[in-house]
């Protein structure tokens, strides 16, 4: 039986809750199918370990990922530890050095689901955001000066290379190849920024010449919060750099339904190192505890994992199951329905049980 070795990193918040829920539904799909094995780690990632040991992962803790296949993780931030230490000592810790330079966030808006765009029919809202995930704004590089005087300087530098642009245009017009439409969008801030901007702007432009069957346009993104909410179908892949797409991703999933069913796949499209699969929303404190938080991201990015992994049957299976349980009105409050995680994820296994028979 193909076996998988994956490392499952809860964290803190509705992390495992959200986690729990679908490694249960992930045991439950591969014990239907019978044609390949995931075999979990927890890690124990997170908070609790920084207050009692000072780090959030250990010091050999990059080395321990690269012996999985693939690693699936809820979400990292507490209310009491400020938020650049948690998230530099942990989830940035693990996307820049493991070079996961691709960071994959596709959106729909479910049949019957309710949108937060008025009009908006099924499948208006299609599309897969492509943010490069390893430089730009959160390369690490700045400081401060001045301490405590009225003069005091805050620098917070962006560094793009050549070499990183490219590889995530590339990424992206394949992306775009892929899909029906051959769409593609570039998003940059090139008019305010005359550097990295205009980098990405004459790379976008280089790279489109090797796909000439993909069509492609530029947006400014400011503009393009209005064209997302204004004119969804006519977006299909958007790219753009490591901040700009954070926070048009969090756009995208609310105009889609809500936060919780946004999916992101940290890839290392050279597959030398473990991918890492996340929901795009985070520990979300307002909620945790209650059990109402909404699995759907986390499960959607089970399904990117395992076509990821190469088991792409399972993968559509899982994801289908998930989209008909919604459309049914069978969903977390957050999406208007009233079912908390843990029945979530009993349906949905409910609906794979039916499909496979
Ligand atoms: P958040 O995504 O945690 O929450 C924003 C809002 O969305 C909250 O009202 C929350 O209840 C709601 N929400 C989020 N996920 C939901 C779900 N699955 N179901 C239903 N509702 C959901 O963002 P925030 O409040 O800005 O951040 C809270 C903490 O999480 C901070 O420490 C932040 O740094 C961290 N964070 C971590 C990640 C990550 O680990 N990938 C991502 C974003 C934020
Ligand atoms: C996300 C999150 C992270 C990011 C934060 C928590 C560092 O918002 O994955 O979208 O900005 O990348
Ligand atoms: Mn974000």
């Amino acid at each position: 039986i193909r076996t998988y070795k994956i490392a499952s990193i809860p964290g803190d918040g509705i992390g495992p809750e959200v986690v729990n829920v679908t490694i249960d539904v992930l045991k439950s799909l591969q014990d239907i199918l019978g044609t390949y094995k995931l075999d979990f780690t927890e890690l124990d990632w997170g908070t609790a370990r920084y207050k009692k040991t000072g780090k959030y992962m250990p010091a050999d803790g990059l080395d321990t990922l690269k012996t999985f296949d693939a690693g699936l993780f809820g979400a990292v931030g507490a209310p009491d530890v400020p938020d650049h230490i948690s998230l530099w000592e942990l989830l940035l810790a693990m996307r820049g050095p493991l070079q996961l330079y691709a960071n994959v966030r596709p959106v729909k808006n479910f049949p019957n689901v309710p949108s937060l765009l008025k009009d908006v029919q099924d499948g208006d809202i299609d599309w897969v955001l492509v943010r490069e995930n390893s430089e730009g704004e959160y390369c690490g590089q700045g400081g401060r000066t001045h301490r405590g005087t009225p003069w005091e300087i805050a620098t917070e530098v962006s560094v793009f290379t050549h070499v990183g642009v490219e590889r995530i245009m590339r990424f992206a017009f394949e992306i775009a190849r892929s899909r029906p439409r051959k769409l593609l969008t570039v998003v940059t801030k090139s008019n305010a920024m005359r550097h990295g901007m205009v980098l990405w702007d004459e790379v976008a432009a280089e790279v489109a010449k090797d796909f000439p069957d993909v069509k492609w346009d530029k947006m400014l993104v400011d503009a393009m919060t209005v064209r997302m909410a204004a004119k969804p179908k006519s977006l299909d892949t958007i790219v753009g750099t490591n901040l700009h797409m954070d926070i048009l991703s969090d756009l995208a999933a609310a105009l889609a339904g809500s936060i919780g069913i946004a999916a992101s796949s940290n890839l290392d499209p050279t597959r030398k190192n473990p991918s890492i699969f996340e929901p795009v929303h985070g520990s979300a404190f307002d909620i945790t505890g209650k059990g109402v938080a909404n699995p759907v991201a986390t499960l959607w990015c089970a399904s990117e994992m395992l076509a990821w992994i190469g088991e792409k049957e399972a993968a559509a299976i899982l994801l289908q199951a998930v989209e008909d349980i919604c459309s049914q009105g069978i969903c977390t409050p957050d999406l208007g329905g009233n079912v908390g995680t843990i029945e979530f994820g009993q349906a949905v296994v409910q609906a794979i049980e039916k499909t496979v028979g």
